[in-house]
């Protein structure tokens, strides 16, 4: 039975600081920004913020490279400014958790820095550091990012550092207790500060298996997937065990882990209720129609039937075993509606049918910033408007395929991280509101349409209905069944018919929907007491059929 806990009936939300709201005018998003939106994030019912890395940084990848754990990064704002957030997030009763990246910092870290200057002394065991001769490099892994894993040691003609992402990444040794002493300190720090917990990142990266393993080249490269190395890490568990016990369990701290594995136990493992953390995400419809050849191979939109599949696939392995975080986008990830909704389809309908059937999953919604207005992909018309390096290494890869320039580029544009990482619609004015300088990154120039301004307050936007997703989550009516109630795939054979039963102890709900433009009919299973959301105006009942126009979803009580 799991254990109830008092996030469970929460509702996140992802910031990414440097794209959400600028107070200085440096055209980059900042924690002052973030203090002026609170309540507007208070309006949409939101309990819990995960603000990506706002930690010194050269930004190499945006912040996912840590020079100085301890620091706010002068461009988000200062320290005072973090108390003052976690302050006024507080008198709202809301919660702040940070982005936990240990398994590698920045090459600008002290650490690093030290490491270079004595790759053999106390800091060079910090990373994975190997002397190569005759050019040999330990092992043939290609990083995330393209490449070897391998970089030289700055200063060094005969040394490397493994980083399995960005080269600006080095990898933190997590064998050496040393370092998992710092990393712990740390964490506790931020925990007496008054962080809720936190997003931990890449974490299946911090245990390797023997680092003198060479795989099959999988590409004319001749390197092989990081893949093989998570596959063949034995260990991680003891480490994860350790950190929990050292930091998290002692502070009662949220943890949501960035978990990408097949180990057929790692819901048990991860998020039950002895897991490693609270919760992790679902990656499953993320990571459906991938390719490992590269994003030029991959399919650019999952839907209907795809979409439910990965949806009930995890409930079903899930069942009662753990709490897991429904996302349907993230950072990394292209906008959800123009991932799980063809291009052509798109509209307020599709996109709060989607918002409906994911946040009524049994599991803590987790919402990314502007996937409350319905914000798109981007159309960027070239590769030079991209400043996300997994992109441009994507692209590569397209070419080296032997793609033409424009194919290459239209190939990978689906996927690029930057189509979430435009700067948020806060109005219809300049720059979308977001800066009254230059961006850091362009703005969508769909701004005009889809804007917070717009929609906050208009009773059918998209906004709006997020806001009653939420509310209904909230309400002690249905707080029970929507929180803990059993998953029930209902006419699962039904070809883009996504509905599902939330079976509580006291009360049963049927989320349905028409997952496709064209309408079908669905027999109810009875008779149903009232409609609690609709997102058309009218039900078409005819008996127990529903005839259900493209897109729609109802949230029936029975
Ligand atoms: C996962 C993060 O979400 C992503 O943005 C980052 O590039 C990698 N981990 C490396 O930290």
């Amino acid at each position: 039975m799991l254990q109830k806990k008092w996030w469970h009936e929460k509702t996140a939300y992802q910031i990414y600081p440097k794209s959400f709201c600028d107070s200085n005018g440096d055209g980059i998003g900042d924690l002052k920004g973030i203090i002026s939106k609170l309540d507007y994030l208070k309006e949409l019912g939101v309990d819990i913020i995960w603000l990506s890395p706002i930690y010194c940084s050269p930004l190499a990848d945006q912040g996912y490279d840590i020079s100085d754990y301890y620091n706010i990064d002068p461009r988000f704002g200062t320290m005072d400014d973090m108390d003052e957030l976690l302050k006024e997030a507080k008198a709202r009763n809301m919660y702040i958790i940070m982005d936990l990246v240990v398994n590698h910092c920045s090459d600008e870290h002290q650490w690093f820095q030290k490491a270079c200057g004595d790759p053999e002394g106390e800091f060079g065991k910090y990373f994975y550091i190997e002397t190569v001769k005759d050019g040999k490099l330990p092992n043939n892994w290609r990083s995330y990012f393209g490449g070897s894993v391998w970089e030289k040691l700055p200063g060094h003609e005969d040394k490397y550092y493994m980083h399995v992402f960005h080269k600006k990444q080095p990898d933190l040794n997590w064998e050496n207790p040393k370092l998992r002493h710092e990393v712990y300190k740390m964490i506790n720090w931020w925990l007496e500060k008054g962080v809720a917990g936190f997003r931990i990142d890449a974490i299946m990266n911090i245990k390797k298996p023997n680092i003198f393993t060479t795989y099959p080249a999988d590409r004319e490269d001749g390197l092989a997937s990081i893949e093989n190395m998570i596959r063949d890490a034995v260990g991680i568990d003891e480490f994860l065990h350790e950190m929990k016990m050292e930091t998290f369990e002692k502070y009662n701290a949220f943890t949501v882990g960035e978990v990408f594995t097949d180990r057929p136990d790692a819901l048990k493992a991860f998020i039950g209720n002895d897991g490693h953390f609270s919760t992790m995400f679902d990656f499953s419809e993320t990571c459906a129609g991938k390719n490992e050849d590269g994003w030029y191979k991959c399919q650019p939109v999952v839907c209907g039937d795809e979409y439910k599949a990965c949806a009930f696939g995890t409930q079903k392995r899930l069942g009662d075993l753990g709490f897991i975080s429904n996302i349907i986008e993230n950072h990394d990830e292209p906008r959800g509606v123009s991932h799980y909704i063809p291009a052509e389809d798109l509209n307020d309908t599709s996109k709060k049918m989607l918002a409906a059937v994911n946040i009524m999953l049994r599991g803590l919604p987790f919402i990314y910033q502007g996937q409350e207005l319905g914000m798109t992909n981007v159309d960027f018309t070239s590769i030079d408007q991209i400043d996300d390096c997994s992109t441009q290494d994507e692209y590569k890869v397209a070419l080296k395929a032997g793609l033409s320039a424009d194919e290459a580029f239209h190939a990978v544009l689906p996927f690029s991280r930057d189509n979430a990482r435009t700067p948020f619609h806060w109005n219809d004015s300049a720059n979308a509101g977001f800066t009254s300088a230059a961006p850091w990154l362009m703005v969508n120039p769909n701004y005009v349409q889809i804007n917070a301004k717009d929609q906050v307050g208009r009773q059918n936007s998209v906004f709006s209905w997020y806001k009653e997703l939420i509310s209904l989550r909230k309400n002690p009516e249905y707080k029970e069944t929507i929180v803990y109630g059993e998953v029930i795939p209902y006419k699962a054979e039904q070809k883009n018919l996504m509905a599902y039963y939330r079976k509580g102890t006291d009360k049963t709900l049927l989320v349905a929907a028409n997952y496709q433009n064209k309408a079908q009919d669905l027999k109810l299973p009875g008779t149903f007491k009232q409609v609690l959301m609709n997102n058309l105006d009218t039900l078409d009942l005819d008996g127990s059929t529903l005839h259900m126009p493209g897109y729609q979803v109802v949230i029936l009580e029975l």
